[in-house]
């Protein structure tokens, strides 16, 4: 999979999720094997720039792997700007949003909202690609509903844009995350244009990602809610793409240590307490396959300190290997 002048590593592709693709997960994804990660989305709009929400979502040139920036907004000259500030800060390509159903960014006509007015998402494509000297790619929905379904046609207007890669998550916006992911429009895109395709949706195991690339005819996967407390997923499906076997499960001690290391990155990153309500969330991801975990998760969920949290982990893992090698 080539992306304008970057050649990445496999095809696989980390889905930019807010408030989860911070950069200690993007660093686990990378190094468990996604082939790029992609920043969490920013606003274009230079007011909330210097917030430490915004501060800490913007990369940083030591990251590693390929820097792909996310950014969300509607007015052409505030996107190029915001492109150009973000290329200037080290990203090496920048992704423009067009996928998001939140209503908080399509009230404000970005995300998928955009889809329903192709002379604006124009505009704002060609400003981007003629201000910076990156490559630029595009991330939509199949269109805004089942009844006005356009990618292909958003797909050929970015194609005639500049646009380098563009990613298609297989639902409209008013499906949001509901029913199934579809394939045959991204098929469509795909026998249309000729820049890079990249399927999204529910692509949950190594089988289903072979298969929708198979479906598609896609040159890269991009996966996001499977990874989250399964980072390994990249390797996973790598290894099957590459060899046609499973590998076997990550053993427990595997899963412990890299857990550890990723709620200590967070600590670091976020400090103390912002750390240790972000690694909530994950610790209950990685944590969703264990059964017993219910209660544990309640106690871990009420620790305010960072140790502690560490300290309960490392308990659990003890716990849960004593009474496993006892049933
Ligand atoms: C919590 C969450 C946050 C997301 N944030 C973004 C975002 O910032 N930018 C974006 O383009 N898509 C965002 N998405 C959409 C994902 O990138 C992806 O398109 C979608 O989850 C479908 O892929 P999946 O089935 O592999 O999760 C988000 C999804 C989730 C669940």
């Amino acid at each position: 999979m080539r992306i304008g002048q970057y050649q990445l590593k496999n095809c696989l592709i980390a889905a930019p999720m807010a408030g989860i693709t911070d950069r200690p997960f993007r660093s686990l994804c990378y190094h468990m094997g996604a082939g790029m990660t992609v920043s969490e989305m920013l606003s274009s709009n230079p007011q909330v720039w210097k917030t430490d929400k915004s501060r800490l979502r913007m990369v940083h040139s030591d990251e590693p792997g390929v820097r792909s920036v996310q950014i969300a907004g509607s007015d052409p000259d505030e996107m190029a700007a915001a492109a150009k500030i973000n290329v200037d800060n080290g990203a090496q390509i920048i992704d423009i949003n067009m996928g998001c159903p939140a209503k908080k960014v399509n009230r404000k006509l970005a995300g998928s909202a955009l889809l329903r007015y192709p002379e604006l998402v124009e505009k704002i494509l060609s400003a981007v690609v003629n201000t910076v000297d990156v490559p630029v790619t595009l991330k939509i929905r199949t269109g805004w509903s089942p009844e006005e379904r356009n990618c292909v046609e958003i797909a050929q207007l970015a194609e005639r844009c500049g646009i380098q890669a563009l990613t298609i998550h297989g639902r409209t916006r008013t499906c949001l995350f509901n029913g199934e992911a579809e394939y045959d429009n991204i098929r469509a895109v795909k026998q249309t244009v000729a820049i890079p395709i990249i399927a999204n949706g529910d692509i949950t195991d190594p089988l289903k990602a072979r298969a929708v690339l198979e479906y598609t005819g896609a040159d890269a996967l991009m996966i996001g809610r499977a990874a989250q407390g399964r980072p390994w997923i990249f390797r996973e499906i790598q290894h099957y793409l590459e060899t046609g076997k499973l590998l076997p499960p990550m053993p427990l001690g595997d899963v412990q240590h890299l857990m550890g290391e990723h709620i200590r990155e967070l600590h670091d990153f976020y400090g103390q307490g912002k750390g240790v309500r972000i690694a909530r969330k994950h610790v209950s991801w990685y944590l969703k396959e264990h059964a017993p975990a219910d209660q544990f998760r309640r106690s871990f969920n009420a620790i305010e300190d960072a140790s502690e949290q560490l300290e309960a982990l490392e308990a659990y893992f003890e716990n849960f290997c004593v009474n496993k090698e006892k049933s």
